[in-house]
């Protein structure tokens, strides 16, 4: 085997390596499974304790950073500031902004962002 040989072979191999290293990402919206049939996720029992639990309270309490994230106003306040959007729930800023793969200061768990999610998409009521 001559030099030229073993030139041919090493940029061969290069080549093939690169090649095989070349990964196609697709990327792939999140499929975001519909609340179940009949669901019924309860405002001040389910996604008011979220906020509490994240101790998003601790900078969005009253008299605090908007949203008022606190059990008496926080529904009048996400509402006003236009953080729900009914018509295409995972628009909504509430939802969106502290989502885990986010960088807010808190977020929520996968879990917390699924129920927020279905008690947008169930009409965000004030339940
Ligand atoms: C360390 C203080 C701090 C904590 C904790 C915190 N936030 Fe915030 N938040 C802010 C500040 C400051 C802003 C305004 C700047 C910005 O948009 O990031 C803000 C903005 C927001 C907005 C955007 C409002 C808009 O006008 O679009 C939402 C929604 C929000 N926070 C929700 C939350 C939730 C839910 C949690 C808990 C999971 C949380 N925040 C925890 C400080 C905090």
């Amino acid at each position: 085997m001559n030099k030229l040989h073993f030139v041919g072979i090493v940029m061969v191999a290069f080549i093939m390596i690169m090649v095989a290293s070349c990964q196609y990402k697709f990327l792939v919206e999140p499929i975001i499974p519909p609340p179940p049939p009949g669901d019924t996720t309860s405002f001040s029992l389910e996604i008011v304790p979220i906020w509490v639990a994240q101790n998003c309270t601790g900078c969005h309490g009253t008299g605090g950073t908007q949203p008022d994230l606190t059990a008496d106003n926080a529904y009048s306040s996400i509402t006003g500031m236009g953080l729900v959007n009914t018509d295409d729930p995972p628009l909504s800023r509430i939802y969106t902004h502290p989502l885990p793969d986010g960088n807010h200061y808190k977020k929520y768990t996968a879990a917390q962002a699924t129920l927020l999610l279905y008690w947008i998409e169930e009409g965000a009521r004030n339940n």
